[in-house]
């Protein structure tokens, strides 16, 4: 699988600027934009020289004509200058992670995640940027009944990532209802999203790394929470879907479509690896929340957009990634 089988219907974008480009979902969306033709301009404060995970998101970018890498922070840097002449604004970047965001890492959650988005959509609403993509979450939604959420549910963050993230996609929506402002925004609320390149801290790619190295693998809670799981692929789709989806669009939730449960990945993985996973059950902790499930129907009718991958086939996906990444290293 690859961001290849995009569907052909989308309009071009000439030039796009990427925030967080250098990141799990950003360094996908790049390589997508670039096949269409786009020219990216992908900021990012970490970059290829100094950080071995950016390094390996950025490797497929790095030299491709119409890639236009800038290292910078948006919480200090120019932002109009790396925003001019672009038709959409994927902003994307921001610090995620359910789990760290108590204690003091939350100031770096409240100025990657508000304050810079502040700075972004500041400087989109003065050039008249025409559309602003934010990435939000499912987080946003809390605890639910197990239905699945729909974007007109009532908010119900239960955690500091959280009432952060409901804080971004809420700015940027208010900045673009300003009678003055001629930018639009999408808020895509992201959906537990895995694949090829997903964070070293997030449940898939530490699940498979167990299996493969035979490790440990821990998990919080008795691994019967839920998550909506959303293949990578699908993600790159819906953004760019969202970036020429009608003006009054909104907020999207971005679901992968099957609800599944921790045990059931690991026994996905111990099948897809042929390994036992050796699992070390730990307390669960704050801000999780027991069931993920997006209602897509939104997503369907603004963005036309419905996921493609399901669970095994994105899981192989990744192992295969992964195994390919270790054969690279040992060679
Ligand atoms: P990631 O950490 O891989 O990418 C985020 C990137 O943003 C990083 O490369 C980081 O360096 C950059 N960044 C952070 N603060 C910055 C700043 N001040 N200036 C410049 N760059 C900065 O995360 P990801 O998993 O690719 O997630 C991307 C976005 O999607 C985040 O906003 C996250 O909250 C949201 N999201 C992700 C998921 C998921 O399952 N991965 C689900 C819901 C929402
Ligand atoms: C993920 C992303 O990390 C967030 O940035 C994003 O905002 C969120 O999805 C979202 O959907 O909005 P999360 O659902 O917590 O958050 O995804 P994982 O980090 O993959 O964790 C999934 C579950 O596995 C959680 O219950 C977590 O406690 C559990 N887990 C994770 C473990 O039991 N062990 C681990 O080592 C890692």
């Amino acid at each position: 699988m690859s961001t290849s089988a995009l569907p052909p219907s989308r309009p071009h974008i000439r030039r796009a600027v990427i925030t967080g480009s250098a990141g799990f979902i950003g360094s996908h969306l790049a390589q997508a934009l670039l096949q269409d033709g786009t020219t990216v301009i992908g900021l990012d404060r970490r970059d290829a020289a100094t950080d071995r995970s950016a390094a390996a998101n950025l490797a497929p970018l790095i030299g491709q004509p119409g890639y236009v890498p800038v290292t910078a922070d948006l919480l200090t840097c120019a932002v109009e200058p790396v925003l001019l002449d672009a038709e959409v604004v994927f902003h994307l970047a921001g610090v995620p992670g359910v789990r760290p965001s108590w204690g003091p890492r939350f100031s770096s959650y409240v100025q990657c995640n508000i304050l810079a988005t502040q700075r972004v959509m500041d400087a989109a609403a003065r050039l008249g940027v025409p559309r602003v993509v934010v990435a939000s979450s499912s987080s946003v939604y809390g605890p639910t009944d197990g239905r699945p959420s729909r974007e007109t549910d009532h908010p119900h963050p239960a955690s500091p990532y959280a009432v952060t993230k409901l804080a971004e996609e809420q700015l940027c929506l208010a900045h673009a209802a300003r009678s003055d402002c001629r930018t639009s925004v999408v808020a895509l609320r992201y959906f537990t999203v895995y694949g090829p390149r997903q964070r070293a801290d997030m449940f898939t790619h530490r699940a498979l790394l167990a299996a493969i190295a035979g490790t440990s693998l821990r998990i919080y809670g008795d691994g019967h929470q839920r998550r909506d799981f959303t293949y990578i692929d699908d993600t790159v789709t819906a953004t760019l879907a969202a970036a020429s989806a009608p003006e009054d669009t909104g907020v999207v939730n971005v679901g992968g479509g099957g609800s599944a449960s921790l045990a059931e990945v690991m026994q996905l993985v111990e099948q897809l690896t042929g390994r036992q996973l050796a699992v070390e059950y730990l307390t669960s902790r704050s801000g999780d929340v027991p069931v993920t499930k997006a209602d897509c129907s939104r997503a369907r009718t603004h963005l036309g957009w419905e996921p493609t991958v399901d669970l095994a086939a994105g899981i192989r996906a990744q192992l295969r990634h992964l195994t390919d990444h270790a054969a690279r290293q040992a060679a």
